[in-house]
């Protein structure tokens, strides 16, 4: 059943620091996934992403995955990624760019160019949503197209516009959470920037159930823009790293910056 966000609590909570429900969203991400694509595996059929910009789940079907499953805990992040689908389905390179950097600025939802394109594909309860938040600000730049870490080319906008042709599974679910959602395993689970705002014992949690869900020959790909990484202080600094619940994986990658990349084995 669909999920019908409150607005009232929207509107109130949507900027308030942390993660929750309604946070705002990036419509561009800040971060650079062209680093996460060089570290899925060949072959990825199922691929599980924060959804975040929508660009995390774009990077995976760019990365060769060919069915992208997506969660976060704020809906506003589930619509930004759905809206993008569909931009990508209807609109040229130069007016997707347009469109996004239009759905930040704060002005009457009848001025978003193309937003007709796109809102008519939404359900009602989406569209209801999206006319009712207007003038909140819910979406964000991230970095402005142009300046972006990860702005996608002409290239591999045509490649999209073939390859994604629907819109990705969302759960509407805290990270914390997600184990009593999955019903699949997957090649490749994407968990970057996610990490950052929570404790250490939970990151752990979170991947000692994450590792039942993947398949042999899959990664997870960890990484931090801020915060504590879990993986440094749990795993990679320790002897009993690959023992217990990740006694068959290895290691692929630690970089510097808090990336960290496992691989099943057997
Ligand atoms: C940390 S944010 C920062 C933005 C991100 N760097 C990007 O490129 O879009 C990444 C995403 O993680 C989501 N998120 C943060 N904490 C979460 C949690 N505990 N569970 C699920 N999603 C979470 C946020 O809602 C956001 O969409």
């Amino acid at each position: 059943m669909e999920f019908v966000p409150d607005i009232n609590l929207a509107r109130k909570t949507h900027n308030w620091f942390g993660y929750r429900e309604y946070s705002d969203a990036y419509v561009v991400s800040n971060e650079n996934l062209y680093e996460s694509m060089d570290f899925m595996p060949q072959n990825c059929n199922r691929a599980l992403t924060v959804a975040a910009s929508g660009d995390h789940p774009l990077s995976c079907s760019l990365g060769g995955a060919k069915i992208v499953d997506t969660f976060d805990v704020s809906y506003n992040a589930g619509l930004i990624t759905k809206m993008k689908v569909f931009a990508i389905g209807c609109l040229n390179y130069l007016d997707y760019w347009d469109f996004l950097l239009d759905l930040t600025e704060d002005r009457d939802f009848t001025l978003i160019q193309n937003i007709d394109k796109i809102s008519k594909k939404l359900s009602p309860t989406e569209y209801n949503y999206l006319r009712s938040m207007c003038g909140c600000k819910i979406f964000s730049r991230g970095n402005s197209p142009g300046r972006t870490e990860f702005d996608i080319s002409r290239q591999d906008y045509k490649k999209l516009q073939k390859i994604v042709d629907k819109p990705y599974n969302f759960m509407m679910t805290d990270v914390v959470n997600l184990s009593g959602k999955l019903t699949e395993n997957y090649d490749f689970i994407h968990l970057s920037n996610v990490f950052d705002y929570i404790p250490a014992i939970s990151q752990l949690e979170v991947l000692q159930f994450l590792v039942k869900r993947v398949n042999v020959g899959g990664r997870i790909f960890v990484s931090h823009l801020v915060g504590r990484s879990v993986c440094k202080e749990f795993f990679i600094n320790s002897k009993d790293f690959f023992d217990g619940a990740f006694k068959d994986w290895r290691i692929v990658e630690t970089v510097n910056k808090d990336i960290s990349v496992f691989e099943r084995i057997r």
